[in-house]
Parts: structure tokens; C-alpha cells; sequence
């Protein structure tokens, strides 16, 4: 088989590999509820090794999950269809409401330009990469800090659009910084380490970057800078 060939059933395996995980974990997931239920009838419900084991199982479940996630959003990155919109519209109507409600814990602090800021980009990966950057501020930093997030024209006058996450937080340690764009690297328990590689890969394909600085004990800011649509994204 030629490489190409090899690689197109990779990715044909990959494109199959997050349907049957969803429909083998919601398999298990009835299971578990129907053991629960048995259990339930004979009073052994808390069970401490039946506990333990459901705990156990349900993380690696979680994680199973995030995978899937994370290979769906590969192939979102791998069919882009760029459209001009205005970033800050798009920040105030659609990740403002997502944070409030998925980290309610989390206070948010936004700050824009007062002219529209449109960008030529993808929508939902633009949403995709927004989530995971300011997940990653909200999982580095402890219980409602504040998570800073703004949007406005790069300073050195070129045509981008920057859009700034800064948490002050633990930082990221120095071992997880010298790979920190790989598939599969992450310092946290749960973490499938997918989140900065699909961004990465998103925002190059975008024709943009994302750059990231951090000091351990400090915190961490996140930047990714967008392809303004023409002069219309001068902010
Ligand atoms: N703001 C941050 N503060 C502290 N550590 C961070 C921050 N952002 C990233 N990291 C570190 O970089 C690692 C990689 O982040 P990435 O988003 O790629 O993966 P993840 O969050 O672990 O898993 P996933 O995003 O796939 O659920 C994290 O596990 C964490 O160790
Ligand atoms: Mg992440």
C-alpha cells in the first residue's frame, strides 16, 4: 500500500472511531444505570467497591469522551470554510453566554474595541479554539478568579485581529511548555491534551498563530491572532 493510500485508511479509521465510542459508551452507560438499579433492589447500592469501581470507570469514561470530542473537532479543522465576521460579536454572543453557564464558578472580564473587529476565519473552529483556551485559564487558575479576555487590532499595525485570554493562575510548568502544542501532552489528570494542538492546527490553517506566555506561580496569557477581512478589521 503507498503512503497516501495508508494514510487515507488511517484517517477513514479515525473518522469511524469517535461514532463507535460514542455508541459503546452510551452502551456502558445504560449498563452501569441498570446494575445501579439491581443493586438498589437488594439494598447494596453503597456497596464501597461497587462505589469505587462506578468512580473509577466514570473518569475513564469522561476521558474516552473528551477523546471523541477531540477527534471530532479534528476532522471540524480539516474542513474549514472561512466566511468574514466580526470577532466581537461573535465573543459578546456566543462565549461570553457559553462561559457563564459552563463555568459559572469563573468570573470573566471583557474588554473590546468599539468598531467592528471582522476577521476571515471559520466560525465554529473560531468558537472550538476560544473554548479550549479559556477552559485551559479557567483549569489553571483556583476556584472564581478572574479570567481576562479581550479583543482588538495587533499594536505593530498589521492587519490582524488579537484576541487576549490572561489567567493568574499556576502557570504552566516547564516540562508541559517544551511540548506544549503536541497532540497528547497534558499536565492535568483528566486532560486528553488535544485542546492546544487543534488550535494550533486551526489557527495556522487560518492563516494566524497562537502564542502563548507563562511563568509558573504567575499565570498564563494566551493569544491568537486572526486574519483581519481586509481593512474592514482595522479596529
Ligand atoms: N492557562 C493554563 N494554565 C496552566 N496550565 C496550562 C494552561 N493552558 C495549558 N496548560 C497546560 O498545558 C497542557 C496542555 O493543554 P491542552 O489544552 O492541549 O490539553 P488539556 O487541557 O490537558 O486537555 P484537553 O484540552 O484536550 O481536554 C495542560 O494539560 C496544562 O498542563
Ligand atoms: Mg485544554
Amino acid at each position: 500500500m503507498g503512503e497516501k493510500a495508508h494514510n487515507e485508511t488511517i484517517l477513514d479509521i479515525a473518522r469511524l472511531l469517535p461514532h463507535t465510542l460514542k455508541n459503546f459508551l452510551t452502551g456502558l452507560r445504560l449498563s452501569i444505570d441498570e446494575l445501579h438499579d439491581l443493586l438498589a433492589e437488594h439494598n447494596l447500592q453503597d456497596h464501597t467497591d461497587f462505589q469505587v469501581s462506578c468512580s473509577e470507570l466514570g473518569k475513564g469514561m469522561e476521558r474516552l469522551n473528551r477523546l471523541g470530542g477531540a477527534l471530532r473537532e479534528l476532522f471540524v479543522i480539516e474542513e474549514l470554510a472561512p466566511e468574514p465576521f466580526d470577532l466581537g460579536e461573535l465573543l459578546r454572543e456566543q462565549i461570553l453566554p457559553w462561559f457563564a453557564e459552563k463555568h459559572s464558578d469563573h468570573f470573566l472580564e471583557y474588554t473590546a474595541g468599539s468598531a467592528p473587529a471582522t476577521v476571515l476565519a471559520d466560525k465554529r473552529g473560531t468558537e472550538l479554539c476560544l473554548q479550549h483556551v479559556l477552559s485551559n485559564a479557567v483549569a489553571g487558575s483556583s476556584g472564581n478568579a478572574t479570567v481576562s479576555l479581550s479583543v482588538a487590532a495587533e499594536e505593530n499595525g498589521t492587519s490582524r485581529v488579537v484576541v487576549t485570554v490572561t489567567d493568574r493562575g499556576s502557570g504552566i510548568p516547564g516540562h508541559i511548555q517544551e511540548r506544549l502544542f503536541q497532540p497528547f501532552v497534558s499536565g492535568w489528570p483528566n486532560g486528553v491534551g488535544m485542546g492546544l494542538f487543534v488550535t494550533k492546527e486551526f489557527m495556522h490553517r487560518t492563516g494566524g498563530e497562537v502564542q502563548i506566555e507563562s511563568e509558573p506561580g504567575k499565570g498564563t496569557t494566551a493569544r491568537l491572532f486572526f486574519p483581519a477581512d481586509g481593512d474592514a478589521g482595522k479596529i
